[in-house]
This record gives C-alpha cells, sequence and structure tokens, in this order.
C-alpha cells in the first residue's frame, strides 16, 4: 500500500538536497509533489525526471504573493493540499561581531520569514482539503547555539519555535493539521558542498564534518527524506508539535 497515495505535497527547496530527495519519495510512494524553487532550471529538470505526479512553480520564500501563486498552483494543478515541506534555506557562517543587519535579515528572511508564510499560506489549502501535515527542516542548530553560525542557528531556533505554535493552534481549532520540525545533522547536499572543500584544523572540511557525528559520516539526503515521509504520512498522527532529530548521534 503507498504511503501518500493520492496526497498532494507542495515542498520549498524541492528542487535540491533534501527536498529534492523527499520529492522524489513523495511520487514513490504514490503522492503528487509540487516542487517550488527559487531555481528554476533544477525545479524543471527535477519535474521532468518525475513526470506526471510532479509539477515544478517558482517560488520566492521571503515574498507573500509568492507563496499565494504557489499554492494556488498547487490546488489548481492537483484538486487540493495535503502535505507542506518547507526546506527552502541558506547555509552562511558567521558569529555576532562580523555578521551584518543586511546578512542577518537575509539568512533569517529565507529560514524563518519564509517558513513562517509557507505555514500561514498554505493552512487554508490544507482545511479546504480536510486537513494535513506540515513539516519545517530546522537544523541541530535549531536546538543548539553555533558560535561560528550565529544567524542560522538563530534562523532555525525560531523554525522550531514557531512550529509547536503552528501546531498548537491548529490542533485548538480542530484543524487535522497537525506540525512538526526536523532537525538535521550534516547532510551531504550542494549546500554544504564549499564547506567540504575547506582545510579546518589540519583536515579536509569532509573529514572535520563527519567527525562531528558519533556514527563517523555525513549524513543522507534520503536518510531525512524517510523521516519526512514518516510525518507527512498517516504513519505519524499522534505527533504534532515534536522535534524529529536525524543527526548521526551529534546532539546526543
Ligand atoms: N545540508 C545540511 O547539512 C543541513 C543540515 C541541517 C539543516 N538543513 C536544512 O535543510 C534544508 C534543505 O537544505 P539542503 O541541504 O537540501 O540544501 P540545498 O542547497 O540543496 O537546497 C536548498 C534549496 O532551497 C532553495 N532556496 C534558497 N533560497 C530560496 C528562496 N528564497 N526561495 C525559494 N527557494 C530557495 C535553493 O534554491 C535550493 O534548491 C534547509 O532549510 C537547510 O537549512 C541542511
Amino acid at each position: 500500500m503507498p504511503r501518500l497515495e493520492n496526497r498532494v505535497v507542495l515542498l520549498s527547496g524541492g528542487a535540491s538536497g533534501i527536498g529534492a530527495e523527499t520529492a522524489r519519495l513523495v511520487v514513490r510512494e504514490g503522492g503528487k509533489a509540487v516542487l517550488a524553487d527559487r531555481d528554476e532550471a533544477k525545479g524543471l529538470a527535477l519535474a521532468a525526471e518525475l513526470g506526471t505526479a510532479a509539477h515544478f512553480v517558482p517560488l520566492d520564500v521571503t515574498q507573500e504573493p509568492s507563496w499565494q501563486a504557489a499554492v494556488a498552483a498547487t490546488v489548481e494543478k492537483f484538486g487540493a493540499l495535503h502535505g507542506l515541506l518547507n526546506a527552502a534555506g541558506v547555509g552562511v557562517r558567521n558569529t555576532i561581531e562580523d555578521c551584518t543587519l543586511e546578512e542577518y535579515r537575509r539568512v533569517n528572511d529565507i529560514n524563518s520569514l519564509g517558513t513562517f508564510l509557507g505555514c500561514k499560506l498554505a493552512i487554508p489549502a490544507m482545511k479546504a482539503s480536510g486537513g494535513g501535515s506540515i513539516v519545517n527542516i530546522s537544523s541541530v542548530l535549531g536546538l543548539r547555539g553555533a558560535a561560528h553560525a550565529m544567524a542560522y542557528s538563530a534562523s532555525k531556533g525560531a523554525v522550531r519555535s514557531l512550529t509547536k505554535n503552528v501546531a498548537l493552534h491548529c490542533a485548538q481549532m480542530k484543524y487535522n493539521i497537525r506540525c512538526n520540525s526536523v532537525h538535521p545533522g550534516y547532510i551531504d547536499t550542494p549546500m554544504i558542498a564549499p564547506r567540504l572543500e575547506q582545510n579546518v584544523e589540519n583536515m579536509s572540511g569532509r573529514q572535520f564534518l563527519e567527525e562531528l557525528h558519533p556514527l563517523g559520516r555525513l549524513g543522507r539526503p534520503e536518510e531525512v527524506a524517510n523521516m519526512i515521509l514518516f510525518l507527512l504520512s498517516d504513519e505519524s498522527t499522534f505527533s504534532t508539535g515534536s522535534e524529529f532529530v536525524c543527526d548521526g548521534g551529534l546532539t546526543a
């Protein structure tokens, strides 16, 4: 039995990395995947690979009209909205002393405000579809600090907290909409590719990041996508407002 049969899922950041692997799983499990991303070339290529169960819509998560158009296009194309993955994000290294106001705003606009807008604008369409599941990608750096990734960590802490408030509101309103956050460790995607090339403490960047994880390696995007699939499906119907960690033991 497919785990997402006829479920329609909108994925921000669906063109790359964790979002793209989740889109592949959604289609494999009988669902429809709407890839929403600012990278049109990658999004269109993946939609072509996935066939008629997938569709690409351009999206800038920082812009409310862009989200409105993406949700409307989803409902127009597939007739409903049952799942939302907020995976669009940027990773930036900075400290409280060297981060500019402009950079702090940019990172928080994409990672945090973008997730707020996604939740806010998807909820009416999910209600009209009988309910659904929202999955917000935070990070292990949303659970603890990181002096070298201050703005990123702050933005991901906001995603963790936002998730709980969305979950509580939807539960109180009896919308049949759940909302959970996922907290990956370092996952081998284009986002961290530049860091893998930079030497740290006489090690390659890859070796340095691998050694942060007790399992001794980076995560693979499909390992996070499997956790997201569980949260999008009816296998997780008693989970809402919760934090799901996928980090090779990093926070243990
Ligand atoms: N890779 C990791 O180590 C890691 C660890 C923890 C959390 N995360 C989080 O997982 C999520 C997915 O990251 P990934 O590793 O798959 O990275 P990725 O770079 O492969 O994918 C991110 C996607 O977001 C899109 N995007 C960026 N800004 C956007 C905007 N303004 N509007 C629309 N789309 C936008 C990009 O075009 C890209 O397709 C991110 O939120 C990231 O912070 C990643």
